[in-house]
């Protein structure tokens, strides 16, 4: 845990959690799994972690890719396909019905019993995994923030969090509202109930997924964050903290999922 030291703080207290979100939300979702077939972009972070997570526990992995192929692949693809995940792709109108029946038929004739993750791997199983964060972190904290894909993740830390402490996720979509009842769907199907200590901030997606604007831009170069989860979600703290949404005193953690560590020395310059 890095502790922040940037001027807007003032009295709140903010840390950083370097935490790779993908291998928890795998972590009982493969058990007993032989081979799984699961859904993502050409630069899904899900895809390579399924594919490592295949290749570490000798689970056949296919990967069902958004759009035509494009050779050579691209490095996140050409990793997965070097862990021996298959890869084969869906257009994109067939890619939007890749829920239905009609569609995960056809796969399921192409490729055999399988076990289908959706995409971005957000299942009860996942829920669990990331419920387990909370927990490892020893120091005292008041408010978990993480970023919010698809809404495991957020699911997850809620309910792994102590009596009185909430959690703040931060959607990286525009639109997101549907979240409200993902999130609230994950948990009914983990838990059999739905928390009430968490919330989603909508107003921090800056344009929609992987969109950005010249001024996150900045806010994420300068600070040497990635930029579509983890400096929107920063981005977002630090706002609630300047319009006040935090009592003094305050003591908050950043879970960073989408880099293995920032240089907090950059921030406080
Ligand atoms: C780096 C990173 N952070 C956060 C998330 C969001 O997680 P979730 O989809 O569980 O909301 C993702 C998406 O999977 C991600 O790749």
């Amino acid at each position: 845990m890095q502790e922040l030291a940037d001027p807007c703080l003032g009295w709140v207290r903010l840390w950083l959690k370097a935490d790779d979100n993908k291998p928890r939300k795998l972590r009982h979702s493969l058990d007993g799994v032989r081979r799984v077939l699961t859904f993502g972009g050409a630069y899904s972070n899900h895809i390579r972690a399924v594919a490592a997570a295949g290749r570490e526990r000798d689970i056949e992995t296919i990967g069902v890719i958004r759009g035509e192929e494009h050779l050579p692949l691209n490095p996140s693809l050409a990793y997965a396909a070097a862990c021996g995940m298959r890869l084969t792709y869906l257009d994109r109108a067939a890619y939007r019905r890749k829920d239905t029946p009609e569609v995960l038929d056809r796969l399921r004739e192409r490729w055999g019993a399988v076990t289908i993750l959706p995409e971005g791997g957000s299942n009860a199983a996942a829920v669990r995994g990331c419920a387990e964060l909370p927990g490892e972190i020893a120091q005292p904290y008041d408010v978990i923030c993480c970023p919010v894909g698809t809404g495991g993740t957020l699911a997850g830390l809620s309910a792994g969090l102590a009596e009185g402490r909430r959690a703040i996720g931060f959607a990286v979509l525009k639109g997101a509202g549907f979240l409200e009842g993902e999130v609230a769907r994950l948990q009914r199907e983990a838990y059999g109930r739905v928390l009430d200590n968490w919330e989603l901030q909508l107003g921090y997606h800056f344009g929609g997924y992987a969109r950005t604007t010249p001024a996150l831009r900045a806010f994420a170069d300068e600070r040497g964050l990635e930029r579509i989860y983890v400096a929107k979600m920063l981005w977002g703290v630090l706002d609630l903290v300047r319009q006040g949404a935090f009592a003094p005193g305050t003591r908050i953690v950043a879970v960073v999922t989408g880099q293995p560590s920032i240089p907090v020395a950059s921030w406080a310059a």
